[in-house]
């Protein structure tokens, strides 16, 4: 067992209409509120006038920046907080999914500092404050709801980034599995490969508490219990709820106590395939995870059988791989490149970009070798 600090100090709403409370909550943080939200999802559907509708009720005055796009960019996040620190804004409230989320809290550090969002993504920068984040979710997949993480790419320096600080944890976080009745089956797939793809990522980092592994397998089990119930029947609560309690434990810290990291060089790959082809998070995960635990097979043999057994029953490591690879399938999320249009040609840029960027875990390090190797056996 490795030597841990746990905290997290976001207050989790959960349930069907914890919006309700929305608008006190906001008020304790202040009246001049921004409102960020993605490309249209959250009007189509309604959440953002039930949002709106609380927040005027609680007399606040709402500023909004909208339009965050998936795999979101700096320059909406460098926007937006221009705008906050225009209006004097005192409180963010982001609605949507990860993109908004991740966006708003490198919007918070940016807006409440005045430094630059992507010399805080590059640690360029220390901000020693920021403005209260308070986040409705539309999209169960990332955990960001109730983590310290933010994920946000830059086209002009070709990265893709994540940054981690305690700064980052929101102050509340609503999750009202209703929000996400709406979200597509491509989507939701992609969502379910993410909250397994983070349990894994910590199931193979340094430090293997057996306690941690079986609450480990237990988020994974269960997601791959009601996945294909949900994929037939999207509108349906418990099975939203399921999922989205699923992935708020994979990635809030639980799956950590213990040890001294996760792993997250499947991340990382996935980072540069959304970078190069704008691939949604989740489908480069169902893409990369079954071809890194291909190359890994053989050095890291008995974890990934004690995987395997956890969570499917079976006994070898090309049968867990096998087995993975076949839930991906069956929900319909790729786990080859082929399947999102690419073929040979391709090949060589993203081997490129694997070395450019230096592809890796952090516990189990990748070679420009393994690069190679694992873009081969990417299909
Ligand atoms: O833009 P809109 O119109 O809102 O549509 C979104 C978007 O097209 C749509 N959507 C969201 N909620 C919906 C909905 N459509 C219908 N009904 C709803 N209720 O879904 C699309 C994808 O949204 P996005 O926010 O991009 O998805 P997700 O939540 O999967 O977030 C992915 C981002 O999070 C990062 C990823 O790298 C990626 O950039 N990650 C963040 C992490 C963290 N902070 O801890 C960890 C993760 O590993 C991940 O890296
Ligand atoms: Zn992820």
């Amino acid at each position: 067992m490795e030597n841990f600090i746990a905290y997290n100090p976001v207050h989790l709403h959960f349930g069907k209409d914890v919006v309700n409370d929305l608008g006190q909550t906001v008020r304790q943080y202040g009246t001049k509120v921004l409102l960020t939200y993605g490309r249209g999802s959250v009007k189509k559907y309604g959440y953002y006038d039930q949002v709106m509708t609380q927040l005027k009720a609680a007399g606040l005055e709402v500023f909004e920046y909208a339009g965050i796009k998936p795999n979101p960019v700096v320059e909406d996040v460098g926007k937006a907080a221009a705008l906050g620190r225009e209006k004097g804004v005192e409180v963010i409230v982001a609605l949507g999914g990860g993109s908004v989320i991740d966006s708003s809290k490198i919007i918070a550090l940016s807006m409440a500092t005045g430094m630059d969002p992507w010399e805080i993504m590059t640690y360029k920068v220390n901000p020693q404050k920021t403005i209260p984040l308070i986040n409705i979710l539309t999209l169960a997949a990332t955990g960001t709801e109730m983590n310290a993480a933010a994920v946000v790419q830059n086209h002009k320096t070709g990265k893709k980034l994540g940054f981690v600080h305690p700064l980052n944890y929101p102050k509340d976080a609503f999750l009202d599995p209703q929000y996400t009745a709406t979200v597509p089956a491509d989507y939701t797939a992609y969502g379910i490969v993410d909250l397994i793809a983070h349990a894994l990522e910590a199931y193979f980092g340094e430090g293997e508490p057996p306690v941690i592994d079986r609450i480990t397998f237990a988020i994974i089990k269960d997601a791959i219990r009601w996945a294909p119930l949900l994929m037939q029947d999207l509108a349906n609560y418990e099975l939203r709820a399921n999922i989205m309690l699923d992935a708020t434990l994979a990635l809030n810290g639980l799956t950590m106590y213990g040890k001294k990291n996760g792993d997250w060089g499947v991340h990382t790959m996935g980072h540069e395939l959304s970078l190069l082809y704008d691939t949604a998070h989740g489908a480069t995960l169902s893409i990369a995870y079954p071809a890194w635990l291909k190359l890994k097979k053989e050095d890291i043999s008995a974890r990934i059988r004690t995987l395997g057994r956890g969570v499917f029953g079976v006994n070898t490591a090309d049968e867990t791989i096998q087995a993975f690879a076949d839930f991906f399938t069956s929900i319909g999320a790729p786990v080859s490149l082929k399947e999102i249009g690419l073929d040979e040609s391709n090949r060589q840029e993203i081997i490129e970009q694997f070395h450019k960027n230096e592809v890796s875990g952090m516990h189990h390090r990748l070679s420009r070798q393994d690069h190679v190797k694992l873009v081969e056996l990417m299909g």
